[in-house]
């Protein structure tokens, strides 16, 4: 259950009083933390709030397992709640111990990230890294409600805002239409919270729409997997160079270098790569990937959950608002839209 609001209090009391939770805990990392009182005030008490460190660093299962002490230490029990605050470190994090925690107790997200607004908190996946491994250990388990308040983002730092926008525009290239458009206005005024409300909610509709048919990718939903073959293989290269990556930077990056190689497959027409291509250095620039080896990128693809055998399957575009999965890609073709993205450079708008 989506849930949109200018007051946080309200609509949790609203989510909680037909359920007879013994106890309610919330979880925080250390810059979410500040919005406790803004968001559960007297409802959970302060003992009861569980801070993990912030940075996706943390979202591992040592966190898990302190999150998980804390809980028993404290007498959780099956009839608890987990309250998840915070963006989508949190909210993967938080569900993923929820749903693990005496085979899983309800939870609630309340995201505060726009990556989380529109991506992380719906969906019902959960988990955490394992290594160098992305989201490698994880569960499917749907929050009891996602608590959105958008003027939330006012506070949000302009690179976090940026991180949303990708997966945005993933979801703009996949649904086409009025999402479309908007994506390519650009980001609204941080004010004008209406127009990021309605954003999100179209965001928040295709994405449950897509789950829906398919909540365990065995088809559709790998359409969502759009840029983030690559994108994630340039996450786990960036981590092994101990250097931290955005999602939603190596996700746009992963876009433009997709539809470098949907173009070349002869699968994407020549106008809607390069207006894909926009959309995307209209807000992130290129990454520098000079000290990057190309080989070993293609080797974390091939290491990629999603792949099998050695093979490197994407979600490609075809059309805006038509995105193909499971399309068999081989190795040349990736090194060579690996090195035109380099070459490829067009300069950020502003
Ligand atoms: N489960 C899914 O379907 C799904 C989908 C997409 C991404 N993810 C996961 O989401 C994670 C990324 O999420 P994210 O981009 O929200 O990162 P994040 O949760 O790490 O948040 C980014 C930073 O912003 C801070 N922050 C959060 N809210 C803030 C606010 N309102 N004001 C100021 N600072 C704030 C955080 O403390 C953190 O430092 C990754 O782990 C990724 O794997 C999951
Ligand atoms: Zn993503």
């Amino acid at each position: 259950m989506i849930r949109y609001t200018d007051h946080v209090i309200a609509e949790l009391r609203e989510c909680i009083k037909l359920e007879s939770y013994d106890k309610i805990f919330a979880i925080t990392d250390e810059n979410t933390f500040a919005f406790i009182y803004e968001f559960i005030g007297a409802i959970v008490p302060h003992e009861q709030v569980i801070m993990v460190s912030a940075g996706d660093q943390h979202k591992n299962l040592q966190t898990a397992e302190i999150i998980w002490g804390q809980l028993a230490k404290m007498r959780a029990s099956r009839k608890s709640l987990v309250i998840n605050i915070g963006g989508g470190m949190v909210t993967d994090l938080g569900g993923f111990c929820a749903s693990t925690y005496m085979r899983g107790i309800d939870f609630i997200n309340i995201p505060t990230t726009l990556l989380s607004m529109v991506d992380a908190s719906v969906g019902g996946k959960t988990g955490v890294n394992f290594g160098h491994l992305k989201n490698y250990i994880g569960t499917f388990a749907e929050p009891i409600a996602v608590i959105i308040q958008p003027n939330i983002l006012k506070a949000l730092p302009q690179e976090e805002l940026k991180n949303g926008w990708a997966e945005i525009i993933k979801h703009g290239i996949i649904a086409g239409g009025e999402l479309w458009e908007l994506v390519n206005k650009g980001m609204p005024k941080i004010a004008d919270t209406a127009a990021w409300k309605h954003i999100i909610a179209l965001n928040i509709e295709l994405k449950s729409k897509v789950v829906k048919v398919d909540k365990k990718e065995a088809g559709l939903r790998k359409v969502l997997n759009l840029g983030h073959t690559v994108g994630h293989a340039l996450e786990t290269a960036f981590l092994k160079h101990n250097d931290y990556l955005g999602h939603g930077k190596a996700v746009a990056a992963g876009m433009v270098m997709e539809s470098f190689i949907a173009l070349e497959m002869g699968l994407l027409p020549e106008e809607d790569a390069s207006s894909i291509e926009s959309a995307i250095d209209a807000v992130f620039e290129r990454l520098d990937l000079a000290d990057y080896n190309m080989q070993a990128l293609l080797a974390d693809m091939k290491g990629d959950k999603k792949n099998h055998f050695g093979s490197i399957n994407m979600a490609l575009p075809r059309n805006i608002g038509a995105v193909q999965y499971d399309i068999l890609v081989t190795d040349s073709v990736i090194l060579n839209a690996l090195a035109l993205y380099g070459k490829n450079t067009h300069q950020p708008q502003a």
